[in-house]
C-alpha cells in the first residue's frame, strides 16, 4: 500500500526522505508529503497530488529550511480520493505534530466523532488524520507516552511515524499488520515500509513485530511493546545488493526483472539442487511429517495465486497428494476444512499481503502446519510459519510480479520432488532425471530472452486490439490466468484466461475477428486438444498468437502469430511459457505508452483488505 520513511540525524533530511521515498514509490504513487523538524521548534510539512516528482516541483516553489528530522509519505489511497490535502503526513490543529501511516484504522469513524466532540477540526477524509488528532488530545509534554496511548485506542493495521515541534531530535514509530522496519545508522537512524528504502544507507536493520514501537534518537533506538515494557531486538544485516534496487539502464523495472530470471533461476538451482540432491533448507519438516500430510490447502492471491495452481498440477502429478488451491481472500471467510493432517502453503512475493496473512492465521488456528513460499526475508507472513522457503529472486519493485512468479514456480517442482521423495511417488532415478530437466531451465529462458523481439513483433502487431483470451489445458491453464493478469493490470485491456476445454461451454460466444487469442500450446499430452480449439477460434475469424514448442511445423497452420519455446517436460511449459507472456503484456503496455511499474489503481504489495 503506501510507503513510509523517517530520519533521525545530523544531515539534511530533505533529500533522504525524497530519495529513499522514490524507492518505495512502487508501494502507491497517487499522492506524496514530508514534515520536517526545522530549527526554532518549527514543524514544515509539503505535500501534493501526483507523482513524487510534483512534491519536487512544489518544494522548488516552496522552499524548506534545513533540517534533521522527518518523516515522508508515498500513497495509495484507501480512505478520501487522492488530493493534496489528503496526502500524507497530517497534523493537528495547532500544526505541532504530523503523522504519516500505511494502513487502514478500522474504527476511525468512532475516534473521529469523540474526537470532534473535543473540539478537533478535520479538514481531510482520511483515516489517518484522526491519529495526529489524538496523539494531541493525549499529549501533555511526552510525545511517546501520547503515541503509545493513541495506538492503544487504533483498530486495524498501522504503521505510523510522528514527530513533533517540541521534540526537535526525536521519531516515534509504531506497528500492528502493516510492515515497518527501523534502519540503524551511525549517530542517525530511519524508519521505512520496506529495506530498498534505506539499503544505500545502512544495511543494519531491525524487524519491528506486530505491536511494537520505537523511539528513534541520533543517539539511538528504543523498542517496546504497547504497554510500554523495554523490548529486545536484534539488528540483521541486509544482504541484497544494491542495484537490484536500480534500472540498470533498462527503461523499466519490469523489463530488467524479466532479465533477471535466468539468473535468479540458476542461483536457486545452485541453492536447491545441489550434487543432484534436493536441498529443502527452511521447510523444516522431517520425511515423517511430510508422508502423514493427508492434504495440502494452498493460499495465495493474484499472481501468486496462479503459481500455487501450477504447484497443485505438479504436486499431484509427483506426489499424488491431494491440493485444495484458494484466493486467500475467500479463503479465510469461508470456514475451511482445516485439520492437523493439512499442511497449509502460502505463497506471497512481499509476505505482507493481508488476506494471505489473516488466511495463514486462519489455518494455523485450526492446527495446520504453516509453510510459506516468500521473497522477501523477515516479512509478516513467514513470522507466523512453520517453515518458509525463500525464493531469494531478490527485490521485485516493477507492480507486475514476473521473476518472483517464475521463482513460485521453480520453488513448487523443488517442493513436489521433496514431497514425492518422503511419500516414495517417485524413483530416484526418476527424480534425478526431472532434476536434469530442471537444470536446463536458466539456459533454455537465455534462448527465449535472445528471440524478444519476435514477441516485440507480435505484442505490437495485436496491440490495437480491445480485449483478449489466454487459453490454456492442464499445467498450462494456470497459465493462461496469469497471461491475462499481466497484460490486464500494466496495459488496462480487457483479458480472461480460461481452460481451453471450457470454450464451447460460453466464451466462444465472443470469439470474432476483432478480438486476439493467446493460445498456449506446447508438445503435450493435450496437444491435439488445443490444436483443435484453435481451428474452433479460426472458424470463428479470432486472430490467433500461440505460444508453441519450436520445430511445431502443424500450429503455423492454425495461428496468425507463434512464439517459440524450447522442447521440455510438459510439466516444466509453465515455466518456459511465463516468458513470452509476460513480454507479450510488457511489449503492448509499452506500445500503448502505458506507465509499465506502476500501473494504475495497483500497488506492489497489498496490505489491507
Ligand atoms: C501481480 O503482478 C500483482 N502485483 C499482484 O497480483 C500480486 O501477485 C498479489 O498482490 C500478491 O502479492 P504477494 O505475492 O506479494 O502476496
Amino acid at each position: 500500500m503506501c510507503g513510509i520513511i523517517g530520519y533521525v540525524g545530523s544531515k539534511d533530511a530533505l533529500p533522504i526522505l525524497i530519495d529513499s521515498l522514490k524507492q518505495l514509490e512502487y508501494r502507491g504513487y497517487d499522492s506524496s508529503g514530508v514534515g520536517l523538524l526545522g530549527h526554532n521548534a518549527q514543524l514544515i510539512v509539503r505535500k501534493a497530488k501526483g507523482k513524487i516528482a510534483s512534491l519536487e516541483e512544489l518544494i522548488r516553489h516552496q522552499p524548506v529550511p534545513y533540517a534533521s528530522v522527518g518523516i515522508s509519505h508515498t500513497r495509495w489511497a484507501t480512505h478520501g480520493l487522492p488530493s493534496d490535502i489528503n496526502s500524507h503526513p497530517h497534523t493537528d490543529n495547532k500544526h505541532r505534530l504530523a503523522v504519516v501511516h500505511n494502513g487502514i484504522i478500522e474504527n476511525y469513524q468512532p475516534l473521529k466523532e469523540a474526537l470532534k466532540k473535543k473540539g478537533c477540526k478535520f479538514i481531510s477524509q482520511t483515516d489517518t488524520e484522526v491519529i495526529a488528532h489524538l496523539v494531541a488530545t493525549l499529549y501533555n509534554g511526552d510525545l511517546v507516552e501520547a503515541v503509545r496511548r493513541a495506538i492503544n485506542q487504533l483498530k486495524g493495521a498501522f504503521a505510523i511515524g510522528v514527530i513533533h515541534a517540541d521534540h526537535p531530535d526525536m521519531l516515534v514509530a509504531a506497528r500492528v499488520g502493516s510492515p515497518l522496519i527501523v534502519g540503524v545508522g551511525e549517530r542517525e537512524n530511519y524508519i521505512a515500509s520496506d529495506v530498498p528504502a534505506i539499503i544505500e544507507r545502512t544495511r543494519r536493520v531491525i524487524y519491528l513485530k506486530d505491536g511494537q514501537m520505537a523511539v528513534l534518537t541520533k543517539e539511538g533506538v528504543k523498542v517496546s511493546d504497547f504497554a510500554g515494557k523495554a523490548a529486545a531486538f536484534k539488528i540483521d544485516t541486509v544482504d541484497f545488493n544494491v542495484t537490484a534496487a536500480r534500472k540498470e539502464g533498462y527503461p523499466h523495472f519490469m523489463l530488467k526483472e524479466i532479465h533477471e530470471q535466468p539468473q535468479a533461476l540458476a542461483q536457486m538451482i545452485s541453492l536447491r539442487l545441489k550434487n543432484g540432491r534436493l536441498n529443502c533448507e527452511g521447510l523444516d519438516l522431517s520425511d515423517a511429517v511430510l508422508g502423514g500430510i493427508k492434504r495440502i490447502a494452498m493460499v495465495a492471491c493474484g499472481t501468486a495465486y496462479h503459481a500455487g495452481l501450477v504447484g497443485k498440477y505438479v504436486i499431484e502429478e509427483l506426489a499424488r497428494l491431494p491440493v485444495d488451491v484458494d484466493t486467500s481472500s475467500e479463503f479465510r471467510y469461508r470456514n475451511p476444512i482445516i485439520d492437523k493432517h493439512t499442511l497449509l502453503v502460502a505463497v506471497s512475493q512481499s509476505g505482507e499481503t493481508a488476506d494471505t496473512l489473516a488466511a495463514v492465521r486462519e489455518a494455523k488456528a485450526k492446527g495446520a502446519k504453516i509453510v510459506v513460499i516468500c521473497n522477501v526475508i523477515g516479512s509478516s507472513i513467514v513470522r507466523e510459519s512453520d517453515g518458509v522457503l525463500y525464493t531469494h529472486a531478490g527485490p521485485e519493485i516493477g507492480v507486475a510480479s514476473t521473476k518472483a512468479y517464475t521463482a513460485q514456480l521453480m520453488m513448487f517442482y523443488i517442493l513436489a520432488l521433496r514431497l514425492a521423495a518422503a511419500r516414495k511417488t517417485i524413483s530416484p532415478a526418476g527424480a534425478k532425471k526431472f532434476i536434469a530437466e530442471l537444470k536446463r531451465i536458466p539456459l533454455l529462458y537465455k534462448d527465449i530472452l535472445k528471440k524478444k523481439a519476435h514477441v516485440q513483433k507480435a505484442a505490437e502487431a495485436n496491440s490495437h486490439f480491445g480485449c483478449f483470451l489466454f487459453l490454456g489445458r492442464n499445467v498450462n491453464y494456470p497459465s493462461a490466468l496469469e497471461g491475462a493478469l499481466k497484460l490486464k493490470e500494466i496495459s488496462y485491456i480487457p483479458a480472461e484466461g480460461y481452460a481451453a476445454g471450457e470454450m464451447k461451454h460460453g466464451p466462444i460466444a465472443l470469439i470474432d475477428e476483432y478480438r486476439a487469442v493467446v493460445c498456449i500450446a506446447p508438445q503435450s499430452h493435450v496437444y491435439e486438444k488445443m490444436a483443435s480449439n484453435m481451428q474452433e477460434i479460426r472458424a470463428r475469424k479470432g486472430n490467433i498468437i500461440a505460444i508453441a514448442t519450436q520445430g511445431d511445423k502443424e500450429i503455423k497452420r492454425h495461428a496468425d502469430f507463434v512464439l517459440d519455446i524450447p522442447k521440455a517436460h510438459e510439466l516444466l511449459t509453465p515455466l518456459l511459457v511465463a516468458l513470452p507472456l509476460q513480454l507479450l503484456a510488457y511489449y503492448i503496455a509499452v506500445k500503448r505508452g502505458n506507465d509499465v511499474d506502476q500501473p494504475r489503481n495497483l500497488a506492489k504489495s497489498v496490505t489491507v483488505e
